[in-house]
């Protein structure tokens, strides 16, 4: 791998040996991926995916403090994932118990040390960092050190911007030094596209289950998506941009795609068109029986079942303001419908600070509250992974919960009935 002289002098300790250990670690990264050199991170604001004190993590632990310790806090300012604990979102004692004093007690600490090393603000915690409200929204072109694999496709896919899909530390190893390798999504040539989706479906695909198909299809590689913007439209607006995201996550976590792009609508795809698609890429029409064949195939994990669904998770990754107001008309008039005045499941929307403080200034704040749902900032993942609240029956329209949880998944339209009038969607 090639090394600038500024590189280079970092690597043999001109800023200390922290620094040219955390160099000598991006450059192994390098190498391992055939990186040809090192380049520099241009987005102004980085983000990290480790927001979580889990006691397990005490390695972790010392690392940030070894690098607080030599003063080689972050070059940028990062906002990190979410929050893992929330005290709205229900539990029992024993969950709660657990919680604190087990599984999350370094919580406090650890924010501390991110404050120190140099967290955006004390609420910069949301895996939908690039939200207008949130304000880590990288430009075209930007080269980023990020890991959250729903923000790394969305960064790469709808802003256009260029970072792989590194793994956690690795995206504070990057920040903290200015610089990353050069290789796979960086690359033109890593950005051609090696699959052709073909979208032949007779109404709107559900964002996360046509994710989901194409994940499990193409796995790490990168597909060229025809026939979308039937149903998107060719502008990224609110509505188009809150589709990717739930459609990203579910790509990124059904299978390990890192960029996407959608004929006529993402800005790589609106600028080079077909030119984007490598030679020989090979084909995957998706159509109604298709997408029934990928829903059909997920396993019910859980002991029961026919349980009645204890809990429902709505926002992974984290809600949109557009989606949060649509969200409460439609549980508004569905609860009409069914005669309920309030949702017969615990229900938790979750979203990012910044967007449920801007939702909090509107009249749908009122009204969601209304209906009995709970808005929170955690992340559910997080929430449900362990043992108690794994054995819990909760239900999701977010394909990333259902592959790392025993959650189980139904589109938004049963989700809808489930929590609105109860029984089988
Ligand atoms: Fe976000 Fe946690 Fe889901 S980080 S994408 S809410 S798993």
């Amino acid at each position: 791998m090639r090394l600038n002289e500024q590189q280079q002098a970092i690597l043999n300790g001109a800023q200390g040996e922290t620094l040219a250990k955390v160099m000598l670690t991006l450059v192994k990264y390098g190498e391992a991926f055939n990186a040809d050199k090192m380049v520099a991170v241009t987005s102004e604001y980085n983000h990290l995916v480790t927001s979580f004190g889990l006691k397990a993590l005490t390695p972790v632990y010392e690392l940030m403090d070894k690098i607080l310790e030599a003063g080689a806090c972050s070059s940028q300012k990062f906002s990190a994932d979410p929050r893992p604990v929330d005290k709205n979102v229900p539990a029992n004692f024993l969950e709660k118990f657990i919680f604190n004093k087990f599984m999350y007690s370094k919580q406090d600490f650890y924010e501390g040390q991110l404050e120190k090393l140099g967290l955006l603000n004390k609420d910069a915690f949301t895996c939908t960092c690039y939200m207008n409200e949130v304000g880590n929204k990288p430009k075209q072109g930007d080269i980023l050190s990020w890991s959250e694999s729903s923000a790394v496709v969305y960064a790469n896919s709808v802003l256009g911007a260029r970072c792989n899909r590194n793994s956690g530390i690795m995206d504070l190893m990057g920040s903290i030094v200015g610089y990353v390798p050069h290789f796979g999504l960086l690359t033109d040539e890593g950005r051609k596209a090696t699959w052709v989706i073909k979208i032949e479906t007779t109404k709107k695909p559900e964002a996360q289950l046509l994710g989901s198909a194409i994940g499990m299809k193409v796995m790490e590689d990168v597909p060229y998506v025809v026939g979308l913007d039937k149903w998107l439209g060719t502008e990224l607006d609110d509505a188009a941009c809150t589709y990717l995201k739930d459609f990203g996550a579910a790509t990124a976590s059904n299978g390990a795609v890192g960029l996407y792009h959608i004929a006529n609508l993402t800005p790589e795809a609106k600028q080079l068109g077909e030119a984007l698609i490598a030679e020989g890429a090979k084909e995957y029409v998706i159509d109604d029986a298709e997408l029934q064949r990928v829903y059909d195939s997920y396993p019910v994990i859980w002991k029961n079942a026919d349980a009645t669904p204890k809990l429902c998770f709505m926002g992974c990754p984290h809600m949109s303001l557009e989606q949060l107001k649509s969200w409460t008309d439609k549980v508004e008039s569905a609860l009409k419908e069914y005669g309920n005045s309030k949702v017969v499941i615990p229900t938790v929307f979750t979203a990012a600070p910044a967007v449920l403080a801007e939702f909090e200034k509107t009249d749908y704040a009122k009204r969601l509250k209304a209906t009995g749902v709970i808005t929170s900032y955690i992340c559910p993942l997080m929430y449900m992974n362990n043992p108690l609240c794994g054995k819990k029956p909760v239900i999701t329209s977010s394909n990333k919960l259902r592959t790392y949880t025993t959650a189980r998944y139904y589109t938004d339209d049963e989700i809808l009935v489930q929590i609105t009038k109860g029984g089988k969607a």
